[in-house]
């Protein structure tokens, strides 16, 4: 194993009510794929940006060769070889994915537009996407947009190369891609820091891995020589059992149903939703999965075929509409569409379901805080308190709010899409006991994800998009990672891990 390129030494940094890093060292070698695990809020991306310039630590060293700062600018940071992929995307969403690619570079500015859309079409074929290198940013699905912002990042020829949470927004076969440029990296002597809350991706691609905990260093392990248990017992410091609930009643009647839908990239949908039962929407990135979702809580325009609830066609023109047939949304893009910035975390739980009940402003506040609290403590939303604005919460705290949102709403059809994106393990696991609850219930589930496990451990049946179809149905019994993926993939499909 190589020398190290980077240490950190006593890193502290403190906000106001939160110690988000406490006297953190580490250090990180040349050509290592160096995985970082913790829980929502542990400190993780505080980590990298410092380490990127785009924070300051309250106290501590980075060291770089023989360098030793206090802080990094921005600048500074990219002139010693440190390129980062954020979790929040960091993309100029009125320019095109090609343009975002080579902005900034040293050939960027001068270069023609041809040679720009040339370079950044090789980068998407390593990735085997069909992204348009001349569409606007802004017009892209989350997962596309991730693939621009990790085509960036990789083009820049980093010494160091950060990845926060990189393949949340990507399918199986987008990350065997991603998985096969990191390699690539490796060998030429990158050094590659990896936070992802995907814990088989760290067996599958990282040769150490650091666990943090509170913002403090808990232990780094090499990766072959520990387990999954190790870490996340590492990671949660209790005892965590990992687990499916058992999926053993039988779904009721057809509570939604889709008769040859049209619309916003999908067409001829046709599928049944029953009550009680948990329905996987899977496919690969850009199948059509949330353009559907949006067509059926009425954000798109449905171009042709029928939507029924309980057996009665119905016309849904706005998510507002949608929340009055008993339809809610956990969208995919959180940051955009799921929340209020710069709102606090109780207004934002509370809003939606307040508003449907309209009661008088001091009742309001009461329950507003009722619910809120309730909430915090079931989702386990990492906070000081309940009046911290959400934009200054962690990435996976953030999702926490949406979900409770969207839940205190009281919905009778849930569509969650990529529900546990970016969660930790342990809520993740509170997240699945909690839809396995309402369905019992009698809630019914529309769930579309991109974690296999999930996808198959989770669901009742699977219904898989392809290129905006339905391209098969699963039942039970015949799940498999395989069947999905071929499906998925209209047959093509070819293991390459
Ligand atoms: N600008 C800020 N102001 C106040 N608190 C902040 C700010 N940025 C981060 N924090 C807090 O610092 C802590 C660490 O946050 P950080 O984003 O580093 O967590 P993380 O490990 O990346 O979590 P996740 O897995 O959810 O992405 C959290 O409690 C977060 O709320
Ligand atoms: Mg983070």
């Amino acid at each position: 194993m190589g020398e190290t390129v980077l240490s950190l030494e006593g890193i502290t940094k403190v906000y106001p009510g939160v110690v988000a890093l406490k006297d953190f060292s580490l250090d990180f070698r040349q050509g290592e794929v160096h995985a970082i695990l913790g829980e929502n809020g542990a400190g993780k991306s505080t980590l990298i940006k410092i380490v990127a310039g785009a924070v300051e630590p309250n106290a501590g060293f980075i060291k770089i060769g023989d360098q030793s700062f206090a802080r990094l600018s921005p600048q500074q940071a990219r002139s010693l070889g440190i390129e980062v992929i954020y979790q929040e995307f960091n993309l100029m969403p009125s320019l095109s994915a090609a343009e975002n690619i080579c902005y900034g570079q040293k050939t960027g500015r001068f270069a023609s537009q041809r040679a720009m859309e040339r370079k950044a079409k090789a980068l998407f074929d390593e990735f085997e996407v069909a992204i348009d290198p001349r569409a606007l940013v802004r017009n892209l699905p989350a997962s596309q947009q991730q693939i621009v912002e990790i085509a960036k990042a990789v083009s820049r020829s980093a010494r160091i190369l950060i990845m926060d949470e990189p393949t949340a927004p990507l399918s199986i076969a987008e990350v065997e891609h991603l998985f096969k440029l990191i390699r690539k990296f490796r060998e030429l002597g990158t050094t590659i820091i990896y936070i992802s809350h995907r814990i088989d991706e760290l067996f599958a691609i990282s040769d150490r891995v650091t666990v943090m905990r509170d913002g403090r260093f808990v232990a780094t392990r090499e990766t072959e020589s520990t387990t999954r248990p190790e870490l996340i017992n590492l990671m949660v410091g209790r005892e965590l059992k990992e687990a499916y609930p058992e999926r053993t009643r039988a779904p009721g009647e057809t509570v939604l149903e889709l008769r040859g839908v049209t619309g916003n990239g999908d067409s001829d949908i046709s599928f049944e939703l029953r009550s009680g039962e948990i329905l996987g929407l899977a496919g690969l990135v850009g199948a059509g999965r949330t353009e559907l979702a949006k067509v059926i809580v009425g954000a798109a325009r449905l171009e042709s075929g029928r939507m029924l609830i309980d057996g009665r066609p119905v016309s849904i023109r706005s998510p507002r509409e949608a929340l009055s047939h008993g339809i809610g949304l956990i969208p995919e893009n959180r940051k955009e569409e799921g929340c209020f910035l710069e709102m606090d975390i109780g207004w934002n739980i509370s809003f939606a379901s307040l508003r449907n009940i309209s009661i008088g402003p001091i009742v309001g506040r009461k329950k507003e805080k009722a619910l809120a609290t309730g909430y915090r403590d079931l989702m386990r939303i990492k906070a000081p308190t309940l009046e911290q604005k959400v934009k200054l919460l962690s990435g996976g705290n953030q999702q926490k709010v949406v979900l409770s949102k969207t839940l205190a709403a009281k919905s009778r059809i849930l569509i969650f899409d990529e529900p546990t994106r970016g969660i930790d393990v342990g809520t993740r696991q509170d997240i699945y006991r909690l839809m396995d609850d309402l369905t019992r219930e009698g809630i019914s589930i529309l769930m579309i994800s991109s974690d296999m496990e999930e996808l198959l451990g989770m669901s009742d049946r699977i219904v898989v998009i392809a290129e905006g179809r339905v391209a098969g149905t699963l039942e039970r019994e015949g799940f498999s990672q395989r069947a999905v993926l071929e499906l998925a993939s209209g047959g093509s499909y070819k293991e390459t891990a």
